[in-house]
């Protein structure tokens, strides 16, 4: 399989084979989960083993590759960076209310709220025991900046259901709290545990995860709309249901034949299936999924910019090869 057909594929097998790297974050993923005790076990193995793309351990890890070989330090802070999104899911599928994950019930839908609260805390809590144990100051920094802003962004994502007003501004620093920040965490730590030599190229790592995050996200939010249930493994059109506004909603929101409607259907809040399949059609025919695509491959060609400065190796094109499937993924 090539990396191009990494994120375009219906098989959920942990990407090992194109990435072996990956087979020590797995393999540590597994001892440290294996660990815990009755439900929280069952929870996290269970999790763990449904797959999902390990993006965030991969971009610590080739980030890091780009400066220096692999040591156990850049293995750890991926593995870190895997937990705090395990726990970052399952709490989300807290707050969506959403059934599946991964094609599989979600933790919550199983085992209930409660339980679902306390495994994505036990979670938090390994992956800092990891960084502590191992005295990853730095890549705790980073990491910790970037819970915050998950939680931040989760909560203004809530403060903003259903409203009407909501500029393209608000919609950039919700997904720069949401997902750009974890992402950027992984690519900045993974540079300074390899030991990248001044400050600059740390931000140009920085800056790349920041805007694959952006790009990451919008294409999930397209894929909210147009993409296909059973190749994601979680539900579609649970945005517009909950009153999330994301960015082919913003560009509908300006459209001079579909704009109204819309807003009133947000103002009313009264979505209904058929309304959905409505505004489906529209933000497809209206070309503001297409738009929000040119938006996506735009972050993308940043992140390719920023890594113009940091030396040629095989891991470097990885690292611009990844960016590029991000536009591909259909999961
Ligand atoms: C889903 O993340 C949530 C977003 C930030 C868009 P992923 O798509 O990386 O989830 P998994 O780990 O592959 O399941
Ligand atoms: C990403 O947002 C959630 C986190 C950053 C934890 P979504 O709510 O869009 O993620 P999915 O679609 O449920 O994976
Ligand atoms: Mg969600
Ligand atoms: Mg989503």
């Amino acid at each position: 399989m090539s990396i191009q057909q990494l994120y375009n594929t219906k098989d959920t097998s942990i990407p090992t084979l194109q990435f072996p790297e990956l087979l020590f974050v797995e393999d540590k993923l597994q001892i440290v989960l294996s660990k815990a005790d009755g439900l929280i076990q069952q929870t996290c193995v269970g999790f763990l083993q449904s797959g999902g793309k390990r993006i965030r351990p991969l971009l610590t890890l080739y980030s890091g590759m780009c400066f220096a070989p692999l040591n156990p330090p850049m293995i750890q802070t991926a593995v870190a960076a895997e937990l705090i999104h395990m726990a970052s899911l399952i709490h989300d599928d807290v707050i969506d209310e959403s059934a599946t994950r991964r094609g599989k019930p979600t933790v919550n839908s199983l085992y209930g709220n409660h339980a679902a609260i306390l495994t994505g805390d036990y979670l938090f809590a390994e992956a800092f025991n990891i960084l502590s144990t191992h005295q990853l100051l730095s890549s705790m920094t980073y990491l910790v900046e970037a819970i915050q802003a998950m939680c931040e962004g989760e909560v203004n994502q809530a403060n903003e259901q259903f409203s009407s007003s909501i500029s393209l501004q608000h919609y950039f620093q919700r997904i720069t709290k949401k997902t750009g920040k974890l992402l950027a965490a992984c690519c900045q730590s993974g540079a300074y545990l390899a030991g990248a030599s001044s400050e600059e190229l740390l931000t140009q790592l920085r800056e790349y995860g920041l805007n694959i995050g952006y790009a990451y996200q919008i294409t999930d939010d397209i894929l909210d709309i147009s993409g296909n249930a059973d190749s994601l493994g979680k539900p579609v059109g649970t945005d517009l249901l909950n009153g999330n506004l994301t960015l082919p909603f913003l560009y509908l929101m300006d459209n001079p034949i579909y704009g109204k409607c819309l807003t009133e259907i947000i103002k009313t809040r009264k979505v209904t299936r058929q309304g959905l399949q409505s505004i489906q059609e529209a933000l497809v025919s209206s070309g503001c999924i297409a738009q929000a695509y040119a938006t996506a491959t735009e972050c993308i060609c940043k992140a390719k910019a920023s890594l113009a400065k940091i030396p040629g190796s095989p891991y470097r094109t990885t690292l611009v090869d990844l960016a590029d499937s991000i536009l591909l993924r259909t999961t």
